[in-house]
């Protein structure tokens, strides 16, 4: 059993910390740190932590925690992660694991340094697709060779329109829709495209665009709310990626790998579940409202094998590595992306 403290109780870090309590075996959580006083509240009637504190430091006095999951803006990921590892704590860290490749390989060597002091330490980014049972499917498909060679992904991370526009103010500290969204796309293209090793194929070139279709105060930030994007690795492989924070109608998240001898489809359309109605009005089905929905179950997956890994029941899947080489194709793409507005408004 280890004891766990979670640092940002915002949108997602609620849902880690319920499913902490309640759902994921080998784990106690203990304590919580959040610097607005309504969320150390909740910390205390809700969830009755025994520990609430306001700041990342102080959590890490305490001595009893031994892992920490931090579900912070994005833009302080690479320093608390430095600052968990060298407490000594196993760390997860919500993605992306930086903004930029010199913060992801900062915290990439104080973990190589760490982990020789103590080699059961386990340092992990939440990249939750690779949880998701449908996700883990594929991946086996693939591994099988049940499609053959593959050499094309096209994937896409789509979120239902929020009228109150978060992600616009958002856009400031996350990197922009590319990197927010988009990560877990090249971090699923990279897992797919794999060789029977396990090694990705080296990305080599890079194109992106987009446009401002409902939030042209995006531009303060040199982000869109729709944004395509191209990807070619080494060896004739290539993935497209579309982002957008616009449907009208619901999220959606799928994913296409085309391989030589087939080809495998994830998670085409909005559906939430799987009735259809028809009546005289027609035919529909609910949609799903976000990703908090799309991925809930995966969620708990990713947390139970963060656990595991601490607990030293199961090995992790994913290496810090992996985070670092996502997040430089997504500055690659994001840079792409920033020369191609400049051109477009010229
Ligand atoms: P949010 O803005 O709702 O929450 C951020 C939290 O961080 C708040 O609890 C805030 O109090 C806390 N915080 C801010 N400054 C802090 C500091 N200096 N020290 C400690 N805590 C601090 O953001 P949200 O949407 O929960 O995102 C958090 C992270 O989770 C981001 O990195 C984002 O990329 C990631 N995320 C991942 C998703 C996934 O699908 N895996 C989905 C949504 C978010």
């Amino acid at each position: 059993m280890i004891n766990v403290g979670i640092v940002g109780l915002g949108r997602l870090g609620k849902r880690h910390a319920e499913n902490l309590l309640r759902r994921i075996d080998g784990v106690k959580l203990i304590a919580a740190a959040s610097p607005v006083p309504e969320e150390r509240d909740y910390a205390t009637t809700q969830l009755s932590l025994p520990h609430v504190v306001s700041s990342l430091e102080e959590l890490l006095t305490i001595e009893s925690v031994d892992a920490v999951v931090l579900v912070t803006p994005t833009a302080l990921h690479a320093e608390q992660s430095i600052a968990v590892l060298e407490a000594g704590k196993h760390l997860f860290v919500e993605k992306p694991l930086a903004l930029n490749v010199e913060d992801c390989e900062k915290v990439e060597q104080v973990f190589a340094k760490t982990s020789q002091v103590n080699p059961k330490q386990v340092a992990m980014v939440g990249f939750v697709r690779r949880f998701d049972a449908s996700y883990v499917a594929a991946k086996q498909s693939i591994d099988s060779n049940e499609i053959g060679n593959t050499f094309f992904v096209r994937s896409q991370t789509c979120d239902k329109y929020d009228a109150n526009g978060f992600f616009v103010k958002f856009s400031e500290s996350s990197g922009g829709l590319i990197m927010d969204c988009n990560v877990h796309d090249i971090d699923l293209v990279r897992w797919f495209l794999a060789d029977s090793n396990g090694k990705s194929p080296k990305a080599i070139g890079f194109h992106a665009t987009g446009s401002h279709n409902v939030h042209p105060d995006l531009a303060q930030f040199e982000d869109v709310d729709n944004a395509i994007a191209t990807i070619e690795f080494e060896g004739g492989k290539y993935a497209h990626l579309y982002a957008s924070r616009t449907f009208a109608h619901g999220h959606e998240t799928s994913t296409e790998i085309i391989g030589d001898k087939g080809k495998l489809l994830i998670g085409a359309g909005a559906h939430l579940n799987r009735v259809v109605k028809s009546d005289a009005g027609g035919v529909s089905h609910a949609v799903l409202p976000d990703f908090a929905e799309r991925f809930s179950e995966a969620f708990v997956h990713e947390l139970q094998a963060f656990a595991d890994a601490c607990n030293g029941k199961k090995q992790m899947i994913l290496s810090l590595n992996d985070a670092t080489e996502a997040t430089r194709i997504g500055v690659a793409l994001t840079q792409a992306l920033r020369e191609n507005l400049k051109v477009n408004k010229d």
